[in-house]
């Protein structure tokens, strides 16, 4: 069921930004600084021993499954897996209400991807134990929105007052969408949102941020976006959402950054991507001292830790 979590996250699903306020995001933030010593194997813990988390991932991905089944097991939780739809029952026919119910039976808590907007929020109509949304297609993302915002703490020390630019293909990219929603709870943060207008975000994010009061400008120029940022959010062209290969093509080299640029243009910003990158970040930006995006992956182990905490009501 979808609502906000003021706080209280045992037992509920996790499937959109939209459920999260600020105390929510502080609260899972604090859950993720205690337990980064587990995450980056400084230290062992058995917080998660005897649960089982159910992954179910019917659409590619290697960080996210991957963090999460780490993220229980460093804390002695247990993984079971189905990956891919073509050995799943939902290529049978099953319906997701009905894979629901039947995981209910094996796991306490589920992550779960599907290429299909909405189909999280199907499953966990069925389900008894708590769903987290680990993408759903051009949907959202709402725990890498919650890595990211943890990482943009940890690199700048604040939210509060910075200005971040998310570039490219802010139409099909569900990690901008909930990066956005979240962002939202943060006193005087300004979005600079570049794309070209084929890819611009979603009318229904603008309407939100628009609500609450948050100040988004919208430029196809990359040179504006990078000039006024504190953080540049880099994304990749969502090449698989695309139903021709020519529009694909048309835009997945507008926007690509190499340490040329981030001299020239702003050295200071810290350079963030939800990886896998293709081109748009050059590999000589690693070397640039704001490359965060390997940084960011580490976090989200970290914090992915304190989620499956929090919904499986285990106190840190
Ligand atoms: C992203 C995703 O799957 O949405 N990757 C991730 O989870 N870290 C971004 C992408 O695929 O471009």
């Amino acid at each position: 069921m979808i609502r906000v979590l003021s706080m209280d996250f045992k037992g509920s699903d996790f499937l959109s930004a939209k459920q999260l306020n600020r105390g929510d995001i502080e609260l899972v933030m604090s859950y993720a600084h205690k337990l980064e010593p587990v995450a980056q194997k400084k230290k062992t813990s058995d917080l998660l021993h005897g649960k089982i988390m159910a992954a179910l991932f019917y659409e590619p991905s290697t960080r996210t499954r991957m963090s999460f089944e780490t993220a229980m097991q460093r804390l002695g939780g247990r993984t079971v897996s189905v990956v891919g739809m073509e050995f799943s029952s939902l290529s049978k026919g099953e319906t997701l209400f009905d894979t629901g119910k039947v995981v209910e039976n094996f796991a306490d808590v589920v992550a779960m991807r599907h290429p299909k907007e909405g189909a999280i929020e199907e499953l966990a109509g069925g389900c008894n134990v708590p769903v987290i949304n680990a993408g759903d297609g051009a949907g959202e993302h709402p725990t890498q929105a919650l890595l990211d915002i943890y990482t943009i703490h940890k690199e700048k020390g604040k939210v509060d007052g910075l200005t971040v630019a998310m570039v490219g293909d802010l139409k099909f990219g569900r990690t901008v969408h909930s990066l956005s929603l979240a962002l939202s709870h943060f006193n005087d943060v300004e979005l600079v949102f570049v794309s070209p207008e084929g890819l611009k975000m979603p009318e229904h994010v603008c309407r939100m941020l628009k609500e609450k009061g948050i100040v988004y400008k919208e430029t196809e120029s990359f040179q504006e976006g990078l000039e006024r940022a504190d953080v540049v959010y880099m994304t990749r062209v969502q090449q698989e959402r695309f139903e021709v290969s020519e529009e694909y093509e048309k835009y997945r080299d507008l926007y690509i950054l190499d340490e040329k640029i981030v001299h020239e243009i702003n050295s200071e910003m810290i350079i963030m991507h939800p990886l896998p990158r293709i081109w748009e970040v050059k590999a000589d930006v690693d070397q640039v001292p704001g490359a965060a995006y390997f940084r960011q992956v580490g976090n989200g182990v970290a914090v992915r830790m304190a989620l499956l905490c929090l919904v499986l009501g285990v106190k840190v």
